[in-house]
């Protein structure tokens, strides 16, 4: 672990060696992003988006919760997707969960956890949803993986149930939705490759909100 009073030397280094490359780099960020990718991950600290794609500033826009959860009454998550896709157009929305997530694990276990139990009700809903291929799942650890993924899942599903995601694809032919894992344990990243058209098109028979 880097100590507090290592940032701002290591921050130094970090310019000098952006700026040793590219004299303009920061000038040129200055005035104004242009993103592709929206990144809605887990506030986990082994999980930092730019780093595991290599991803210079500029590249992507991110929000980050505990369980990378996307809540309709969660107006700062609403926000950032509001204005990644609606105002700066981001031709991709990701979902990135990660196996090891310490948020998944707490809402597997018969606790009361105050503040965070609403929060981790959701986790808990997506569990109700899909409870028997959960439960036929005998592996502890193995049923926990499988809930990592479904919920991420169902969190691309809650971004595609936006009315901004909804009338910006049908208009443009994006944002295209994708749900990523992220595994700790190695460092790799797996597209789960959910099926976004069909989501949207079951999504629309009841969430639909592109008019108006
Ligand atoms: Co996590």
């Amino acid at each position: 672990m880097t100590s507090y009073d290592e940032v701002f030397e290591n921050n130094r280094k970090w310019v000098q060696e952006h700026t040793g490359r590219d004299p303009n780099f920061f000038s040129r960020l200055a005035t104004g992003q242009d993103p592709d990718l929206l990144f809605i991950g887990c506030a986990d600290s082994r999980v930092p988006p730019n780093e595991i794609m290599g991803l210079e500033p500029g590249d992507v826009f991110v929000h980050r919760n505990v369980a990378n959860l996307v809540v309709s009454t969660d107006i700062n998550a609403q926000s950032v997707i509001e204005y990644a896709v609606g105002h700066l157009g981001v031709k991709h929305v990701v979902v990135c969960g990660h196996y090891g997530c310490g948020g998944v694990a707490a809402a597997m276990q018969p606790a009361d956890l105050g503040l965070l139990n609403g929060w981790l009700r959701e986790i808990r809903d997506v569990y109700r949803l899909y409870q028997g291929e959960l439960d036929a799942i005998e592996d502890p650890d193995m049923r926990y993986r499988r809930l990592v993924e479904l919920n991420i899942q169902e969190q691309c599903v809650n971004v595609i149930k936006t009315a901004v995601v909804q009338k910006q694809y049908l208009r443009t032919g994006h944002p295209i939705v994708h749900g990523w894992v992220y595994d700790i344990a190695n460092g790799l990243l797996r597209d789960l490759e959910i099926p976004f058209g069909d989501i949207l098109a079951e999504i629309r028979e009841i969430y639909r909100l592109e008019e108006g």
